[in-house]
């Protein structure tokens, strides 16, 4: 989805003359980025990482979830989000999306247990989850939000930035994000009292090269660290990422003002002017109807990617939850009593809006004709198929 050129070109020359590719004791691209990203999204603290992965693993640890811990995710989204609560030693809680695609408030209520610590809404393919309602049950059960803007980088909803409404958030900006410097990724929260427990998830030995005296060493972690390289690179993605999206929400919106009049159902919008508007999907009445639909035009169907379903997760459905018994969030002590038991039927009606959604990605680079030319094949099909 990003858009990439000469002056990433130019940023990572710059950071390679200079022979200063270290983040630490420069005050060069990785501070820059990590200042501008914060100001961007509307939040007081950000930390690159290497990956979304760890950015959510360290933003779940910055707000103690673990052992003993049960984190609600959506039955829809990359295996990372479910690897990231096993990560922290928590266990992911498997619940149902609605017809916007996102995690179902209603299901939350219904899935919330005693040992119910936090909900991950996940905003997938550039949409908002419906952020109100689960921000309100949150608040009545008091759970924490972790929102994984992964897929929804510069996206908002109802005019704030996804990942500055919970608790805490973790991006990606890996290859297939709507900015990109190869992998890397960003923890984001306004909880002061998070930041060094992420911040040392993200390098626990950074205390080598910054001040001794006053870092906080809280606890030995993998770490995360990314290079300024990276920094340079996400500088100038930073620059691109609204002129981008907002070509793809004027498509978006284009394309379904246009085929208002055909009998094609628009998945249901939590924040239409404000998703990151990078793809387009309808939900349609019966499996083999999506089926022809995708074969007349070509689209993807949401429950068919191969990797955003629940029922892909095999690590996960076989509690291989770490290298070692003992690290196994699965067979911890401090676990027993959480809900593990999944089933691939478990979230039938996941599985059956998933099937049901025919979607198309959009680019920037697209011209308004391809868009137009897209709107007619649609059009054409539709009248076909329903
Ligand atoms: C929804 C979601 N969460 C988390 C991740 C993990 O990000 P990364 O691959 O950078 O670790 C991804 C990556 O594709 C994702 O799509």
């Amino acid at each position: 989805m990003f858009r990439i050129g000469k002056e990433e070109i130019q940023a990572i020359e710059n950071v390679l003359l200079s022979g200063k590719v270290f983040r630490y004791g420069i005050g060069g691209e990785c501070n820059r980025f990590e200042e501008r990203y914060a100001q961007y999204l509307g939040v007081k603290h950000c930390l690159m990482t290497s990956s979304g992965t760890t950015a959510l693993t360290a933003a779940m640890v910055g707000q103690n979830i673990g052992p003993g811990d049960e984190v609600l995710v959506p039955a829809c989204t990359y295996i990372a989000t479910a690897i990231a609560v096993l990560a922290a030693g928590a266990i992911p809680v498997i619940v149902d999306i609605d017809e916007s695609i996102t995690i179902s408030p209603a299901a939350i209520q219904a899935a919330i247990g005693p040992k119910t610590k936090a909900i991950v809404p996940v905003h997938m393919w550039g949409l908002p989850c419906d952020m109100d309602a689960i921000m309100a049950i949150a608040k009545q059960h008091n759970l924490i939000v972790v929102e994984d803007a992964c897929q929804c980088v510069g996206g908002g909803y109802k005019g704030r930035k996804v990942g500055s409404i919970g608790h805490a958030a973790g991006f990606s900006f890996n290859y297939y994000k709507n900015m990109t410097c190869g992998e890397g990724g960003a923890a984001v929260t306004n909880d002061d009292k998070a930041v060094p427990r992420m911040g040392c998830m993200v390098d626990c030995c950074k205390f080598y090269w910054t001040d001794r005296q006053t870092d906080e060493s809280l606890f030995v972690s993998n770490g995360s660290r990314a290079s300024e390289i990276e920094g340079a690179v996400l500088n100038c993605q930073l620059d691109r990422i609204d002129p981008m999206l907002n070509i793809m929400r004027g498509y978006k919106k284009r394309i379904l003002a246009a085929l208002a009049d055909t009998k094609l159902k628009p998945i249901q919008a939590n924040s239409l002017d404000y998703e990151a508007g990078t793809h387009v999907m309808f939900v349609l009445p019966t499996e083999e109807q999506t089926l022809k639909f995708q074969q007349l035009t070509g689209s993807g169907i949401a429950g068919k990617t191969g990797r955003h379903v629940y029922t892909e997760w095999d690590p996960i459905f076989e509690h291989r939850g770490a290298p070692y018994d003992a690290l196994n969030p699965y067979l911890m002590e401090a676990n027993k009593g959480c809900r593990m038991d999944y089933r691939k039927d478990m979230c039938a009606a996941s599985l059956s809006i998933l099937n049901r959604t025919a979607m198309f990605g959009l680019h920037p680079d697209r011209t308004e004709a391809e868009i137009d030319a897209m709107v007619e094949r649609l059009r054409k099909a539709a009248a076909e198929v329903l």
